[in-house]
């Protein structure tokens, strides 16, 4: 942590306004997710990490949407929305945060909300340089060998940042230019508003340009630039950018979790959403997706191929290839589930239960030791500790109008393809005898059988045969 120290505090702007022409879509740039997360919310995290408070986010382009998305994601944080009703530029955008920073005299860190890799520390690093320099303004730059589409550094005969040149702005000799503006600035407040107001438009978009800061502070003290790891501060712009910062931050995640005591058995075959925690010695198969606030406990072990949204996972719990769990769930300490099982919102399975191949729950409590190894739709329904379903059981929970409770006692056992027709109560330690259909409740240690009589007729393909063989034999004499 960086020292505490009584210099004014650290406040942030993103700039989250603009359509993001590039990635060709009816959804705003900032809004596109990566692991989980709208793409705005990453320098929104930087931001809050690197204890800038308040953190304005400036809006524009399907502005609500954006705002509800990071508030959504982070609802304790010291957030502000300010609204760019026309998108003019960077610096116009910088400006429309200016009512809600109201009262800062600090520092003022500017982010893009399409820089998804910047890490806190980075971004104090910027901070904490200008304040070293007594600077009005410090810029993170990067050196690319490719430096296409970002904005040229150029220095003076002194090494210093004397103005930055948008590339279709730029001479040919400028272009050559490798260092590039990273888009991450740190300035002075009141540098920033006197600045800001001196901003013109005379560029090839004919737009107001943040980076023209550069060239306004030159001319009293100059900018400082910090130079920061390229990785950090690549843009998304467009799909193959946004795909590639995904991956960036896979393989992040899963050397974390590696270095946490996460068996991944094929790394690059992961992926796995921001918020989800994982405990020591998880094992994780090859092609398995862990979405939104899925929790898995120590020692689980996840089977290739399997996908789970919000679940909650106890510890030692065994998941075998393809199975999904769509959470809300919660699955108790070794438990076994799959190959091929799909558990639906609302389920909370006890410890120990087994759930086997093309087993369905949804908003079902199954107890302590349960088990429904095949074929089976378990739906709102409270299953006691230690019941066996059999192969081929359904709740029949829905009269096509309401939903209906099914209720097994404790160490029922229910035959194999029963019809429970809810709302239906199946008494502790009774039999449903194979091939029931169940529509009334049954008792505590009775047995039921819900089928038709079996009538057994002996002799009868005898009799068929002796009849067939005389209506044959009749036939040739008849003429
Ligand atoms: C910008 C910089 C460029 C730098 C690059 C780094 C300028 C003029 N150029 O270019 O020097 O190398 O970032 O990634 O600043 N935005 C608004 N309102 C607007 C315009 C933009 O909020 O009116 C937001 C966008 O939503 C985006 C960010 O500002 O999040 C940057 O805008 P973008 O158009 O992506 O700028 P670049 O062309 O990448
Ligand atoms: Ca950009």
């Amino acid at each position: 942590m960086a020292k505490k120290t009584k210099r004014a505090p650290l406040a942030a702007v993103i700039l989250a306004a603009g359509q993001g022409t590039r990635m060709k879509s009816a959804t705003a740039k900032v809004l596109h997710e990566l692991s989980g997360r709208p793409l705005a919310w990453y320098a929104v995290r930087a931001a809050l990490d690197a204890g800038a408070s308040p953190v304005v986010v400036v809006v524009g382009h399907q502005a609500a949407a954006v705002e509800t998305a990071l508030r959504a994601a982070l609802p304790d944080a010291p957030l502000r929305f300010a609204l760019q009703a026309e998108r003019r530029g960077t610096a116009h955008a910088v400006l429309a945060a200016r009512a809600a920073l109201r009262g800062v005299t600090g520092p003022v860190a500017i982010l893009s909300g399409d820089v998804p890799l910047l890490s806190a520390a980075t971004l104090r690093l910027v901070v904490s340089a200008r304040g070293r320099a007594r600077a009005p303004l410090a810029l993170a730059t990067m050196a690319l060998a490719e430096p296409k589409g970002y904005g040229r550094v150029l220095r003076d005969g002194r090494g210093r940042p004397v103005r930055i040149v948008e590339e279709r702005d730029a001479s040919d000799a400028e272009r050559e230019v490798q260092e590039v503006n990273a888009g991450l600035y740190c300035a002075d407040a009141a540098f920033l508003w006197r600045a800001l107001a001196r901003v013109g438009a005379r560029n090839a978009q004919g737009e107001f340009y943040l980076t023209d800061l550069v060239a306004l502070a030159a001319r009293r003290a100059p900018a400082v630039a910090v130079e920061v790891d390229p990785l950090e501060a690549a843009g998304v712009n467009d799909r193959e950018e946004l795909a590639r910062a995904g991956q960036v931050l896979q393989r992040r995640r899963a050397s974390l979790l590696m270095r946490a005591g996460v068996t991944l058995e094929t790394p690059d075959r992961f992926l796995c959403d921001e918020a989800v925690e994982v405990g020591p010695d998880v094992v994780i198969e090859p092609d398995v997706r862990l979405r939104g606030a899925t929790r898995i406990g120590a020692g689980c072990r996840i089977g290739q191929g399997s996908v789970l949204t919000d679940a909650v996972l106890a510890a030692g719990v065994t998941v075998r290839p393809y199975t999904v769990i769509e959470g809300p769930a919660k699955v108790g300490r070794g438990a076994v589930l799959g190959p091929f099982s799909r558990v639906r919102p609302g389920s909370e399975l006890g410890e120990g239960v087994h759930l086997g191949n093309f087993v369905e729950t949804k908003k079902a409590r199954l107890g302590k030791g349960a088990k429904a190894n095949h074929l089976a739709y378990l739906g709102d329904a409270v299953v006691g500790a230690g019941v066996n379903v059999g192969a081929g059981t359904i709740t029949c929970n829905y009269d096509g109008e309401r939903k209906h409770e099914t209720r097994i006692g404790d160490g029922a056992f229910i035959g194999s393809d029963s019809i429970l027709v809810a709302p239906i109560e199946i008494g502790a330690r009774a039999y449903v005898a194979a091939g029931s259909t169940i529509t009334k409740a049954v008792p505590p240690g009775a047995l039921a059988f819900g089928r038709a009589q079996q009538v057994n007729k002996e002799g009868w393909v005898a009799r068929r045969d002796a009849a067939r063989a005389a209506a044959a034999g009749a036939k040739p004499g008849a003429r």
